[in-house]
């Protein structure tokens, strides 16, 4: 059985990978397993300089899924570089860096940064606020987009993947933006923004009032979503949104997935990135299907 993707030219030894935000840079989930024993590792999102996120309660449960302000909380890019990414390499990990900022200056910086390193990809992450205008995120506009993939290309030396915020009314457009921007792969989706008020007190759980949601409530919108990429771009797509399974892993690779990232459910089992692996394995047995790839987008529509 060939469970092995390859990615824009990366080797990945199965489909699944972490998704940023979710696994820190591994060391927690390296006392559960071998972390090499991934497709890959995405890392928390990493900025220019270091931040101590949002003012807390940054977390708020609810139904099948979570909320999350935590607010791009990481060492900076340069404490990566030096002490996270070196025992990444050392574990045996396919890295992938996630990266954010505030302008497109603040990426450009950072995909330099990043260039001479043994990171694997890079991640752009551009649900961020654009400070420059207006605070409106990168990711919603897709001339934005396009402008942010174009510029950043310039200075990456790892395949780009640029994750896509679902926050639009039409994913095919950024889509499409990214990947005229030259993007390698994109990834998607990144949280559903979300609020939570507490009835007695009238206030927001979330101390920044609004969040992010995530977990298998998101999943029926992401495979959706990851199914209108399939058909509007020919880049590799990563799918995300509430995977907890081998299941729902294998729904995102019939939308279209070429691999699929864990994500909120971390927190629930921390042996969910494997029980997925695992999962996916005995549907290609029960199926007998030799090879992972040729389920890539083989949705059988109605009608
Ligand atoms: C606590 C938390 C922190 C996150 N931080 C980041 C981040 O730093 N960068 C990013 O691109 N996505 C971040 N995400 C989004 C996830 O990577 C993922 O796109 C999203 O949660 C959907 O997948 P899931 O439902 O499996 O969690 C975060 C999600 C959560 C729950």
């Amino acid at each position: 059985m060939k469970t092995e993707v390859n990615i824009c030219g990366i080797k990945f030894k199965n489909p699944v990978v972490t998704a940023s935000g979710t696994y820190g840079f591994g060391d927690e989930y390296g006392q559960f397993y071998d972390i090499s024993r991934l497709g890959a590792v995405c890392v928390k999102g990493l900025t220019l300089a270091k931040r101590d996120g949002n003012i807390p309660p940054r977390i708020a449960e609810t139904p099948s899924g979570i909320l999350n302000s935590v607010g791009l909380q990481n060492p900076g890019v340069d404490a990566f570089i030096s002490d996270y990414l070196p025992r990444l390499i050392d574990k045996g990990a396919t890295v992938i860096a996630n990266i954010s900022g505030n302008s497109i200056e603040d990426y450009c910086e950072m995909a330099k940064r990043l260039a001479g390193t043994k990171t694997h990809m890079l991640e752009m992450n551009i649900s961020c606020p654009n400070v420059k205008q207006g605070g409106m995120a990168f990711g919603t506009n897709p001339d934005t987009v396009y402008e942010i993939t174009k510029e950043v290309k310039k200075y990456a030396a790892q395949p780009l993947i640029v994750k896509l915020s679902p926050n639009v009314t039409d994913i095919t457009q950024t889509a499409k933006a990214a990947e005229a921007g030259g993007a390698d792969a994109i990834s998607l989706i990144n949280t559903l923004t979300g609020m939570k008020i507490d009835i007695n007190t009238r206030k927001p759980i979330l101390y920044n009032n609004i969040g992010g949601l995530s977990g298998p409530a998101v999943k029926p919108v992401a495979v959706r979503m990851v199914w209108q990429c399939r058909n509007a771009v020919s880049i590799p797509i990563i799918g995300m949104g509430g995977i907890a399974s081998g299941e729902d892993a294998i729904e995102f690779m019939l939308a279209g997935a070429n691999a699929v990232a864990v994500g909120t459910y971390n927190f629930v089992n921390p042996n969910a990135c494997i029980d997925v692996i695992n999962g996916i394995e005995d549907y290609m047995k029960k199926h007998n299907i030799d090879d992972i790839n040729d389920i890539v987008g083989k949705v059988i529509l109605n009608g």
